[in-house]
């Protein structure tokens, strides 16, 4: 059995994302002690900007025109690509940055996306956990709700786009105990945190306890 774990806190020394997917991950080695786990770090080693640009256009080229560069973007987009579909599952564990999904993350779904493979549905029905934070709280009647544009879009192209079998565990109001202004909200907050790590200690057993085999 393998695992993917990404990670794509820009903050690995004090990540909350990590220790979320930590929780997940160690339900699924307990399960699955022999797994190897391929890990890609997007906080500590983005992309290339260029990367998905190359990879594209090279695309809009005859396969003998391509520049150097084209090319060693394919070989990129295609590695990236390798670690998902050669993967049993998938371990997400991404932050909320500027009320969207994060630049380097999107980048890694945009090269990701122009493998023919994934595109043509080699993730379907892999089991997937999605661990995200956010440093505030967008519950129903407080006034950031709404603006969080990141969980939404993720579980929608995780689950609808690779068609991959989803399971999302959400930490909010990360930022209490590291934003002096929202103290008032402590008790709240460890509520909301002690609620996540239950969910992500239960996601991990079901991602081991799932069985996949690959759609086609
Ligand atoms: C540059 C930056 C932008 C952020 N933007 C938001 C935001 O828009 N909304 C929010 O709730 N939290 C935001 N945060 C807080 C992070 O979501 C929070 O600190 C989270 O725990 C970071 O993930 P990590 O703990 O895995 O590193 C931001 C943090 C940073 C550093």
């Amino acid at each position: 059995m393998s695992l993917f774990r990404l990670d794509a806190s820009i903050t690995p020394a004090t990540s909350q994302s990590r220790a979320l997917a930590d929780l997940v991950e160690a339900e699924w080695s307990a399960e699955h002690p022999d797994s190897v786990v391929t890990r890609r770090d997007l906080g500590s080693q983005p992309l290339p900007a260029t990367l998905w640009r190359d990879v594209v256009t090279s695309g809009f080229v005859p396969e003998a025109d391509r520049t150097p560069d084209q090319r060693a973007a394919v070989a990129y987009a295609t590695t990236l690509a390798d670690e998902l579909i050669d993967a049993d599952a998938l371990l997400l564990a991404i932050p909320l940055y500027n009320w969207g999904v994060a630049a380097h993350v999107k980048s890694w779904y945009d090269v990701t996306y122009t493998d023919p493979r994934i595109a043509g549905g080699a993730l379907k029905g892999k089991p997937a956990v999605l661990a995200t934070v956010l440093g505030g709280n967008y519950n129903p009647g407080t006034p950031k709700e709404g603006w969080d544009h990141s969980t939404p879009w993720l579980t929608r192209v995780i689950s609808e786009v690779w068609g991959a079998d989803l399971l999302v565990v959400q930490r909010q109001f990360t930022l209490v105990g590291v934003n002096p202004a929202l103290d008032r909200f402590t008790e709240e907050a460890a509520e909301i945190k002690a609620a996540a790590e239950r969910l992500a200690i239960e996601h991990g057993r079901a991602l081991a306890a799932k069985r996949y085999s690959p759609v086609g």
